[in-house]
């Protein structure tokens, strides 16, 4: 078994799971902006970790920690055997997706549609947790389809605090509509009710509540670092790394390294860049390109920076001088 022994920095700001998007190759373009910030993985279904190549979905770069592997999932034995592989590879902490709204995830029984089985998950929470010694924590909404009142969380939070001995509730402050809304529309339509997250805290003063949804600015982190422990940004992370992540440690950790900016950063990614293709296991600057697109927001030029970085013929060559070519037309 894993033994957890290094000392982790508190959940203040985590960058969410987000399927697609969250791959060792951003989060590593994260940890270099924000040193102590938890990433999350991708979501891995158990399925695709007890059958399939392991280590395509598990490898990370060893500058990632504290890094938490998300699963989806909702049979016990499954989610406990994926505990015990999240912990031997390394991960830091192991995550239940009880928010998932898509159609192929409901089919599977796991995602939001779990937050109507709470007996399930708090099982499969306890299973994990009795496995492993990293901490399992759990990624839920407010409710289901029209289930309005706070109770339906608060109920929810209760029940697995007590069967489960869970501690980390990450909470997106919507509910999820099973039906009718696109995975997309699930994280636009239904009305974020970032009140009932506090309600969590203060009827649970000994849980760790973290929020997510909508968070835009770190000014809002702020304010909501007031009633909760922490905050979960998703896409304002992916789409403007730089401004949303670069305060995050001397703001809210107290760490005043200097601050990471792209001129400091482009060598850095590209020497990274030059290593992950040179390994020969497949990976092209295009993998790892695309999410360096969010890198100039809100800086001059930061279109031909996005152009040159999503040029395919460019991309194909394969060639991580191209970071420095597009940081140049940047003039950084
Ligand atoms: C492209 C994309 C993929 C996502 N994939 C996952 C996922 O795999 N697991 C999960 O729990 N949430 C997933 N989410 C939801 C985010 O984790 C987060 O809860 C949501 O985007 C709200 O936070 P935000 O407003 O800060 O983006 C995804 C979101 C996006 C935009």
């Amino acid at each position: 078994m894993h033994m957890s022994n290094k000392s982790l920095p508190a959940r203040t700001l985590s960058v969410a799971p987000m399927l697609d998007w969250t791959d060792r190759h951003y989060r590593h373009m994260a940890r270099q902006i924000s040193h102590h910030a938890w990433l999350y993985t991708e979501m891995v279904t158990t399925g695709a970790l007890i059958h399939g190549n392991r280590g395509c979905f598990l490898d990370f770069n060893e500058c990632e920690h504290p890094v938490a592997l998300q699963l989806g999932g909702s049979d016990t034995a499954d989610l406990a055997q994926c505990a015990v592989i999240a912990a031997e590879w390394g991960y830091d902490e192991v995550n239940l997706n009880c928010g998932c709204p898509s159609e192929r995830v409901q089919k599977g029984a796991f995602g939001a549609c779990l937050m109507n089985e709470v007996d399930l998950v708090a099982d499969g929470l306890k299973a994990m947790q009795d496995v492993v010694d990293i901490d399992v924590t759990v990624k839920h909404r407010i409710g289901v389809d029209k289930q309005e009142e706070y109770a339906v969380v608060r109920d929810f939070v209760g029940t697995i605090a007590e069967k489960a001995a869970c501690k980390t509730f990450i909470v997106h402050a919507r509910n999820a509509w099973l039906q009718g809304l696109s995975p997309k529309e699930n994280r636009e339509i239904p009305p974020l009710k970032y009140e009932y997250v506090y309600q969590l805290k203060r009827d649970f003063p000994h849980l760790e509540i973290i929020l997510n949804g909508g968070v835009t600015d770190n000014d809002q982190v702020a304010e909501h670092l007031q009633y909760v422990d922490g905050v979960m940004v998703g896409r304002s992370a992916y789409h403007q790394p730089l401004t949303m992540m670069g305060e995050w440690d001397a703001r809210f950790y107290g760490d005043a390294h200097a601050a990471m900016t792209l001129s400091k950063l482009v060598p850095v990614l590209q020497t990274y860049a030059e290593a992950q293709i040179q390994a020969g296991k497949g990976t092209q600057l295009r993998h790892m390109a695309r999410h360096y697109l969010g890198l100039s927001h809100g800086m001059g030029g930061a279109r031909q920076w996005r152009r040159t970085l999503s040029d395919a013929k460019l991309l194909a060559q394969s060639d991580a001088g191209l970071l420095a070519q597009a940081a140049q037309a940047l003039g950084v």
